[in-house]
């Protein structure tokens, strides 16, 4: 049997996740994308190309691609008539209001403009300084994802720069959530590798969330000062977002990991990070130079699974818990959402306990 043949996509059809919120980059990342700080940038989402410009105050998200011929409108610019804002092709001029519309074909203003002449828009808002972007709002049952404590003024908060990983955010998922790595791809920067073995966690489906918890051994030895070791306590909103909270044993403080990644093709995702913590006197760069520390001893591994895409060949143990539960997840979802809203809904929001928990 070829490799091929034995390591099939898990997730055959993905067009699921064209209900969900996804991340396509930070505030600030838009915002220094032009002078102007409002636009054109391009992103990839799902393997679309998206165009995201600031029109009247508000970040509108739509198709990269001119009605007329097909230029990219993120090469063009924003530009404003009479107080309101459009997108201008780069190519011919055609301007776009919000909702996607032409309303100006500068090379024959005097004619009627084709009732064709439109992009498609998609749903677009801003919340914990990034930008999300939901492709298909038909069964309009998502959210954008929990994130403890954003609006805690007795928090500090750290809006860190996105990052590109050459894999699928499933893959970025399982690494953020995977135990029985630490002792191996992380020895002295997160873990001891005298503790390679793990108890069962519970896992349980809440809400649209996975749950579940780790108390990491206390004895072990050699973890730097500056990791941020303790208690993790796990939520994570399908289908990539975790918010990881870790009640420090140095000081029983409380410090917010939070990620989640963009599924910007079938080989590519783009992650994002948040960090909220108890104010703690200590620099934002430090925690960033941590983290960053981490993310380059995961980043080969990861990048070197393949095929990228997760599969069914692969073997699982008992530690793999987590993954398991929520590759099924990812399974029921992406069967569901062929079937309608109705099943969509039931998938995402059914709570399912850990069978061990009663
Ligand atoms: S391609 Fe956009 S105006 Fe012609
Ligand atoms: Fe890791």
């Amino acid at each position: 049997m070829s490799v091929s043949e034995q390591y099939k996509p898990l997730l055959e059809d993905k067009t699921y996740l064209r209900h969900f919120w996804h991340p396509v980059c930070t505030l600030a990342e838009f915002e220094r994308s032009q002078p102007s700080g409002h636009g054109p940038m391009a992103v990839t989402l799902l393997g679309e190309q998206v165009v995201l410009a600031r029109l009247n105050g508000k970040i509108v998200a739509a198709a990269d691609r001119c009605a007329h011929r097909s230029a990219k409108l993120s090469l063009g610019k924003v530009c404003n008539k009479n107080g309101e804002d459009f997108i201008q092709c780069p190519y011919h001029g055609w301007e776009y209001d919000k909702s996607g519309t032409c309303k100006l074909v500068p090379a024959c203003p005097d004619k009627s403009i084709p009732p064709r002449a439109k992009v498609s828009t998609f749903d677009c808002e801003v919340k914990y300084d990034i930008v999300w972007v939901r492709l298909d709002n038909s069964f309009d049952c998502t959210e954008i994802p929990y994130l403890a404590d954003w609006d805690n003024p007795n928090m500090q908060v750290i809006v860190a720069d996105s990052y590109i990983w050459n894999t699928v955010a499933e893959r970025r998922w399982e690494n953020f959530t995977d135990f029985s790595h630490f002792a191996f791809v992380h020895p002295g920067t997160l873990y001891d590798p005298f503790f390679a073995s793990h108890p069962t966690v519970l896992v349980n489906r809440v809400d649209g969330e996975l749950q579940f918890k780790l108390a990491p051994p206390r004895e072990m030895d050699g973890i730097p000062e500056e990791a941020p070791m303790g208690d993790f306590d796990y939520r994570c909103t399908m289908p990539y977002s975790i918010n990881l909270e870790i009640k420090l044993w140095r000081d029983d403080s409380r410090f917010i990991l939070w990620t989640t990644a963009c599924p910007v093709d079938e080989k590519t995702c783009r992650n994002f990070m948040i960090i909220v913590r108890e104010k703690d006197g200590q620099p934002d760069h430090m925690h960033l130079a941590f983290q960053k520390r981490v993310l380059e001893e995961d980043q080969p591994i990861i990048q070197s699974q393949w095929p990228a895409e997760i599969s069914s060949g692969e073997i699982s143990v008992a530690t793999d818990k987590v993954s398991i539960q929520y590759r099924k997840w990812h399974r029921e979802l992406s069967m569901a959402a062929v079937k309608g809203k109705d099943a969509f809904t039931a998938a995402l929001c059914t709570n399912v306990r850990d069978e061990l928990a009663s």
